[in-house]
């Protein structure tokens, strides 16, 4: 089904999944390749230049957007989390007018059953932003394998912002034998470095330009780290958001790339990763640097 009051782009933007469904299968060749980029929409230059890559890359490109609700433990959250379809359309069609977009509505996803299967992710589940946000990674991991059922891509495209998120799908891939490639891709930033995100778009003006103190805070912990142990650079970026009066550090955590395991001890045939997660007036902000 083709959106009629947004085919000013004249993109095929499908609300249905079996309308999808049946369009992907005409254009389906034997050596076709789909590719595909998961978004909850309020799209940014980060998201476009996950599409540029799949177009580049792929002879198709899908983009789904939908505000999946099993993933938000925040109900706040959920509410306030901005959506403007013809704005994301439109972003979209600057990019490339070939792209095929997804926008389903809660009951094409879960059918009249809103809920979350519960998923094994080897612990990976259980850190972090799992520790913090109980139930998110069933809730995404629900959506993207639903997804991915619907679209059937080649390649999917997630950006590494979300690190703990991108090694989750590639998990959740694995262990049901999904044949996709997960492609993750380099975190862009606002000039100030602040990690660009939907969320962003909540800041005041002022919150976004203080914002910087995320990554600012971020790289000297990555210089900090090559000479001091994970514990006492940890404590040094608590004591740093102790003093701001405006930014609340929720975790600070330096752990292992692949297991996610905070590092107690250093090695050096291991790589390491700095995570955090950042209040500002309610807003939560997240960002990663890799460190060696
Ligand atoms: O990263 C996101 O925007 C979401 O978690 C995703 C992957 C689109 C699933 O809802």
């Amino acid at each position: 089904m083709f959106a009629p009051n947004l085919n000013k782009t004249a993109m095929p933007v499908f609300y249905e999944k079996v309308a999808l469904m049946d369009y992907l299968s005409s254009i389906k060749t034997t050596n076709s390749t789909i590719g595909f980029v998961p978004t909850m929409g309020a799209l940014h230059e980060g998201h476009q230049s996950l599409m540029r890559q799949s177009t580049t890359e792929n002879d198709r490109t899908v983009v789904s957007i939908f505000v999946n609700p099993t993933q938000f433990n925040n109900p706040e959250d959920l509410a306030k989390y901005p959506r403007n379809l013809e704005e994301d359309v439109s972003k979209i069609s600057n990019v490339n007018s070939n792209i095929i977009i997804y926008a389903p509505s809660v009951d094409d996803i879960y059918e009249g059953k809103t809920l979350s299967q519960s998923f094994d992710f080897d612990g990976l589940e259980n850190k972090m932003e799992g520790k913090f946000r109980p139930g998110h990674f069933d809730g995404v991991g629900t959506i993207v394998k639903r997804l991915f059922e619907i679209v059937n891509p080649t390649n999917a495209y997630f950006g590494e912002k979300d690190f703990q998120q991108l090694q989750i799908v590639k998990k959740m891939t694995e262990k049901n034998n999904l044949n996709v490639n997960i492609i993750g891709c380099p975190i862009y930033r606002e000039t100030n470095h602040l990690a660009m995100s939907s969320r962003n778009e909540r800041l005041t003006l002022q919150e976004r330009e203080e914002a910087a103190i995320i990554y600012k805070t971020l790289e000297a912990a990555k210089t900090k780290f090559n000479s001091e142990s994970a514990a006492k650079v940890t404590e040094w970026v608590k004591k740093e958001f102790e003093r701001s009066d405006s930014f609340t550090l929720e975790y600070f955590e330096i752990a292992d790339e692949t297991t996610l395991s905070t590092c107690l001890k250093k090695n050096k045939n291991k790589k390491y990763r700095a995570f955090i997660a950042v209040f500002v007036n309610n807003i939560r902000l997240i960002d990663t640097i890799s460190l060696n």
